[in-house]
């Protein structure tokens, strides 16, 4: 069945080993002014220094900001109105998922009036109206996808934290480069949580109550490509056909997340994020196999329609666990088996407990009264959301 479902994508995909410095390929105007959004770990590289260089030959005057850790409301707008002041023409972020989001959001703000926080979802009164700086993504971890969605997720950390997004389909970023020679020196630690990020955002959109046959044929070739590259790449952290592959396939997580939607992770790992200093991917990482375990066992209880929501999750489920194994199982046997490589995951990779974080018992019923089950093909309760924090603690 195709059914009636819509897909946005970027104008541009670049991928490629050196593409950062082929300006002409992503770069739409010869001349001009960029404003230039990373952190300083590539400003203060070599490879930072190259690509103002680059950018001069180009014949663009650049002025770089610097973002540290998640974008606070305050760094949005430190640097908007720095920018509202000259004429800009292009934005161009490189740099993590934080960086990038950062980066989405000065260039919707630059042309806007009032404070981002105005503006951004469940906190402020103004809707966007999709005006924006012509806006590049350059990512240097393959995780959050942030390259290819709609939204810049902002955040404020403590008891009245928060973890919002401003949201428009004009912001999908212009163009999207994948340079993989930019992501080889990713920490392992780093390397393992933007990884469960993505592998969340793949698998949460496949088996989506939102999910189309676009979405389905790129989280397909996400998941496959994750699962076939992500072990080979902890073991060779520099290898660039691997860093490739999962950069990929972290990309396409951002086509499938922004236009299928997610589940119960990420709608737990966003209040999660907010009101502790636990990272996004961690967060993910450390939620996915008991998330996906109590989904399936919701499911095996309660009995699912073909063609329903849960049916064709567990179809997905039991079709990737056999992509697995590498051979045909039953359903039954390919939903266990997709859960014994997350499950060593969870253990191989040392997926932390919220208590690393100051998570305690006395945040739970917060936390889940501040989450939710998003499109996941089974609705999880309040109680459920308890206690699949809990399983983390
Ligand atoms: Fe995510």
């Amino acid at each position: 069945m195709v059914g009636n479902f819509s897909f946005a994508f970027n104008k541009l995909l670049i991928s490629g080993a050196g593409s950062l410095f082929d300006l002409k390929r992503y770069i739409p105007m010869a001349g001009g002014r960029v404003g230039l959004i990373t952190a300083p770990s590539f400003l203060n590289h070599e490879n930072g220094t190259k690509y103002i260089n680059r950018l001069k030959e180009y014949g663009f005057e650049t002025l770089s900001f610097t973002v540290h850790g998640e974008p606070t409301p305050e760094t949005v707008n430190r640097i908007t109105d720095e920018l509202k002041n000259i004429e800009i023409d292009i934005i161009i972020a490189v740099g993590g998922g934080s960086v990038l989001d950062a980066g989405k959001a000065v260039s919707a703000m630059v042309p806007v009036d009032g404070r981002v926080e105005d503006y951004l979802e469940g906190i402020g009164d103004r809707s966007p109206t999709g005006a924006k700086i012509p806006f590049i993504a350059i990512p240097t971890t393959s995780g959050t996808g942030s390259e290819a969605t709609m939204n810049g997720v902002i955040s404020r950390k403590g008891p009245s934290g928060f973890k919002k997004s401003i949201r428009h389909p004009n912001y999908i970023p212009d163009a999207a480069v994948l340079d993989p020679t930019l992501i080889t020196s990713c920490p392992a630690t780093l390397t393992a949580a933007c990884g469960m990020d993505a592998f969340s955002q793949l698998l949460e959109s496949f088996v989506s109550s939102k999910a189309s046959p676009a979405s389905d044929l790129l989280a397909w070739d996400g998941l496959t490509r994750f699962v076939s590259s992500f072990d080979l790449l902890m073991g060779d952290l520099e290898n660039p056909e691997l860093r490739a592959g999962i950069s990929l396939a972290s990309y396409y997580s951002g086509l499938t997340l922004a236009n299928a939607g997610l589940g119960v992770v990420h709608g737990l790992a966003g209040p999660l994020g907010g009101f502790s200093e636990i990272p996004h991917g961690a967060a993910c990482g450390t939620l996915l196999y008991d998330a996906f375990r109590m989904t399936l066992n919701k499911i095996r209880v309660a009995g699912s329609e073909r063609g329903g929501a849960a049916g064709q999750a567990l179809d997905k489920m039991a079709r990737l666990g056999s992509h697995i194994e590498g051979r045909i199982l039953s359903p039954g046997d390919g939903c266990d088996r997709l859960l014994e490589m997350l499950k060593g995951w969870n253990e191989k990779y040392k997926m932390p407990r919220l208590s690393d974080y100051g998570f305690t018992g006395s945040d739970l019923d917060k936390t889940a009264g501040a989450g939710g089950s998003k499109n996941h093909p089974v609705a999880f309760s309040h109680e459920e959301m308890i206690e699949l924090l809990q399983c983390r603690l």
